[in-house]
């Protein structure tokens, strides 16, 4: 079997965290093994846990509108989540969770050898960025860390809350833009 199918298999199935018990369905995550470029969030919502589907509630409705302005789609980068099953009442998966989904995105990432993140939202970023990242004061910066782009941008459920952050955001979609073209990026 191949190996993107034997880790989604291993993953479907985990029992390494409490959310195994109360998840419908794991939400491994979708898009072409030969994107460069990957986005990850934070971890699924009601309907990616009814779906198994990331992003296909109101926030991934948004997503969606984000990727058109810079001319990507969902079926043409990598979209997952640091959590891959949905934390109940959707508060922020426990450290605790995140250690434990971890080792399935970092394999994930293995296997896609990503040249782009795209961290949306805190929890995300301070994944890979560091606890000092702050979304509010650092979102749109790029770092470079092992060959790999990173940004992060804000959350597309925080910008359903907050409308005020929309341009801030449409200047970092933009800036993600201009990279992609500038290193050449496969999409
Ligand atoms: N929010 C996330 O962070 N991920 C999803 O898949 C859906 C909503």
């Amino acid at each position: 079997m191949d190996s993107w199918k034997l880790l989604e298999e291993g993953c479907l199935s985990c029992q390494k965290c409490p959310l195994g018990k109360s998840r419908t369905h794991t939400v491994f995550g979708v898009g072409p093994h030969t994107s460069d470029i990957l986005f990850v969030g934070e971890g699924p919502g009601q309907q990616e846990d009814l779906r198994g589907e990331p992003f296909v509630g109101p926030a991934g409705k948004l997503l969606d509108d984000m990727l058109l302005i810079i001319d990507l789609g969902r079926y043409n980068c990598y979209i997952t989540n640091i959590v891959k099953c949905r934390p109940p009442q959707n508060r922020d998966p426990l450290p605790t969770e995140q250690d434990a989904c971890f080792p399935f995105l970092q394999e994930q990432m293995r296997l896609l050898q990503p040249k782009m993140l795209i961290c949306l939202g805190r929890i995300a970023a301070t994944r890979f960025l560091g606890s000092d990242f702050k979304i509010s004061r650092d979102h749109g910066k790029w770092y470079q860390k092992d060959g790999l782009w990173i940004t992060a941008i804000y959350h597309p459920s925080a910008l359903l809350r907050d409308v005020s952050k929309r341009p801030e955001t449409f200047r970092d979609l933009k800036s993600i833009q201009a990279k992609i073209k500038e290193l050449g990026l496969a999409i």
